[in-house]
């Protein structure tokens, strides 16, 4: 007999043995196997439990930094209208109703206080997401609030929320500066670029398209669509078309989503493009802002250096001049010529360089904050990483110096003079400047 005579040729017909010993060895064999089975099974199940349900990392927004802005906010309801409308109400002849976005972040602050200044309406949103501190983003909100401003908590991806905002004011601008900033964390969290830059984006201008009426739109582009762009200084007539990281590249997809809109709905849209913005409330990822901190640490500051010593060099701008510009951007503004989601007519679609027009080495960045702060830096020169900075940033402004009557006043030695002060005072006792 061939031992495969014993297993049933087709399954349910198992032929009896006819031996009551073997029979009886059989079924010890098969129960022996079954609980040694069923130990295994359960020690198995015992591990995945624990893996999924007591591991720190099993919560998935958690985990990927990209979903940390899927959280979800409490908005609308009576109270909250009015202090919406409120926020939003224009106190001065011909000023406008802006709804300002990511008026938590550095740039969104100072413009909203500035339009709050000269009698306009202002109404801020932000997500506050963590990317960087967000106690200064709190910080920020309880100084725009003092003003008069209120910061409605919510994404701009949430197009329900934006529907109902505009339900409850007919914004005249939306000055759009909420994004994903930041050149280096796209390696990290490219999801978020993705989210806030392009998804965002264009959320925010499917609701203002369909608004009746549309608003006109000032929004953030960035020098970093020049990427890899030899020609100096930049001009917006250069190409855009070699981006060297992630988050030049979603801005430079911001550019053609606008032109997009502007072509098909009619909507007024001007891009500007900020050249290394820095000041008083100023982001902390930005050198600047962490070689402070590091130098009052007595830590030794990194000087990167492109190929054959070469110099790596920023167009620092001053806040105060971007807010020039973003105001001139507002004034100048055409209306949006459609309505209910159709384009009546060409509308304004504008691109301007806000930058400062002199190119200063990082090195001598780092030299004025040693005398401003008093302390002897050390120095510790390295090679630019290939992350997605560029060697050298310089504009062209010539362009807006002519339309929007753009002019810097600011240097970088008096500006980092405002901000170390700010930042002394911020950080001395406990952020107590912000309370
Ligand atoms: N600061 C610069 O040097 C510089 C240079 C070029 C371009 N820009 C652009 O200017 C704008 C303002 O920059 P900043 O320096 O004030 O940055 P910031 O990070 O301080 O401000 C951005 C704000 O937007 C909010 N935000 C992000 N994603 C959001 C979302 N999905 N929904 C709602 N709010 C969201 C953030 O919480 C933050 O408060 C950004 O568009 C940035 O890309 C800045």
């Amino acid at each position: 007999m061939s031992h495969l005579d014993d297993f049933p040729s087709t399954p349910g017909k198992f032929k009896m043995e006819k031996s009551p010993f073997i029979h009886s060895r059989m079924r010890w064999h098969w129960q022996s196997s079954l609980a040694k089975l069923s130990f295994w099974s359960l020690i198995f199940m015992g591990v995945i439990f624990i893996f999924f349900f007591r591991s720190p990392s099993s919560n998935p927004i958690a985990q990927d930094p990209s979903r940390r802005s899927l959280r979800t906010y409490n908005w609308g309801g009576p109270v909250w209208e009015k202090r919406v409308r409120s926020s939003a109400r224009v106190l001065s002849r011909n000023g406008f109703s802006v709804l300002v976005t990511g008026a938590a972040g550095f740039v969104g602050t100072h413009v909203s206080a500035a339009l709050k200044k000269r009698g306009d309406g202002v109404l801020g949103l932000d997500n506050f997401n963590d990317y960087y501190d967000p106690s200064l983003k709190r910080a920020r909100q309880a100084l725009l609030e003092r003003s008069g401003v209120f910061i409605v908590e919510g994404d701009i991806n949430d197009s329900a929320l934006l529907r109902k905002l505009f339900e409850v004011v007919a914004f005249t601008h939306v000055m759009h500066l909420a994004a994903q900033a930041g050149v280096r964390y796209a390696m990290e969290n490219p999801g978020s670029y993705v989210h806030s830059n392009i998804a965002g984006f264009v959320s925010l201008l499917e609701v203002c398209k369909s608004a009746n009426p549309q608003p006109a739109i000032v929004w953030a582009s960035s020098s970093s669509v020049y990427g890899l762009n030899s020609k100096v200084p930049f001009s917006e007539k250069d190409r855009t078309d070699q981006p060297a990281s992630l988050y030049a590249a979603t801005k430079k997809a911001g550019e053609e989503i606008a032109h997009t809109y502007n072509h098909i709905y009619g909507l007024s849209l001007t891009g500007l493009r900020f050249f290394t913005v820095y000041g008083p409330w100023g982001r902390p990822d930005m050198a600047y802002f962490f070689f402070t901190r590091d130098i009052l640490k007595g830590k030794s500051i990194p000087i990167f250096e492109a190929a054959n010593h070469g110099m790596v060099a920023r167009d620092f701008t001053y806040i105060d001049d971007i807010v020039k510009g973003c105001l001139a951007a507002l004034d100048t503004a055409k209306k949006s010529t459609g309505s209910g989601g159709k384009k009546k007519g060409p509308a304004q679609l504008r691109v301007y360089n806000l930058g400062n027009t002199s190119p200063v080495p990082v090195s001598e960045l780092v030299s004025i904050l040693e005398r401003l702060l008093k302390v002897k830096v050390k120095r510790n020169f390295m090679k630019l990483p290939r992350n997605g900075d560029v060697q050298f940033t310089h504009a062209n402004i010539s362009l807006a110096q002519r339309e929007l009557g753009y002019k810097p006043t600011t240097d970088l030695q008096t500006g980092l003079k405002k901000f170390v002060r700010w930042y002394l005072g911020f950080y001395s006792d406990g952020k107590k400047a912000a309370e």
